[in-house]
């Protein structure tokens, strides 16, 4: 069984998605944490309702990269996480995570990468840039995370169409719902050594 940790600060759909995949036995694995940047997350509720280990850091933590970047090390390290995945994690990944957990760190992006990716480009922003330049195709990617946003090794893709009437939200919720399939399918692959990282 793997061992995943789940960085979250938001309202958690993608961790639910891989939770459930657990849980029905269709990804060998076991989500050991769930790690907010937010103390008032609906993905920290989620994920108590069903009893992981779920935590959250204080306004402290969070204001200082450095202490966040250790506390999320260390919750990491004491659960022995083998896999780390961000859904829709908001602050950036220090280099005390990354000196141990690089390699092992996915993120999810709602954009076809390396287009609509980088600083200030999340959430809704992200659907009205794709909106805004006419395109006709967009996604989710899964990509490595490294120190720059949005720029590791892409492992998996997935599109959807941009129609003529879509909005930024209409687009967000058609790439929400390809994410929890990508996410799912390809952490199964990563588990059954289909992709190495
Ligand atoms: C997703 O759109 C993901 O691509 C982005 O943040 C959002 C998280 O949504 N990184 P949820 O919290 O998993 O519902």
């Amino acid at each position: 069984m793997k061992k995943l940790g789940i960085l979250v600060s938001g309202q958690g759909s993608n961790m639910t998605a891989i939770l459930n995949a657990c849980e029905q036995g269709y990804l060998q694995a076991e989500v050991e944490v769930v790690i907010s940047s937010n103390p008032d997350a609906k993905a920290l509720t989620k994920a108590k309702e069903r009893k992981i280990d779920a935590i959250s850091f204080n306004e402290t933590t969070n204001k200082n990269p450095e202490v966040l970047d250790t506390s999320i090390c260390e919750v990491l390290y004491e659960h022995k996480v083998d896999l780390v995945l961000l859904a829709g994690f908001m602050k950036k990944i220090g280099p005390k995570v990354l000196s141990i957990f690089e390699g092992s760190i996915l993120n999810i992006h709602p954009s076809l990468l390396p287009k609509y990716g980088g600083q200030g480009l999340y959430g809704i922003n992200v659907h009205r840039a794709v909106i805004g330049a006419g395109e006709k195709k967009s996604g989710a990617t899964i990509h490595l995370v490294n120190s720059d946003y949005d720029k590791g090794t892409i492992l998996a893709q997935k599109s959807v169409i941009v129609d003529a009437d879509d909005t930024p939200e209409s687009l967000a919720a058609k790439v929400l719902e390809v994410e929890h399939v990508l996410y799912v399918e390809t952490v199964k692959k990563i588990i059954e050594g289909n992709i190495i990282l």
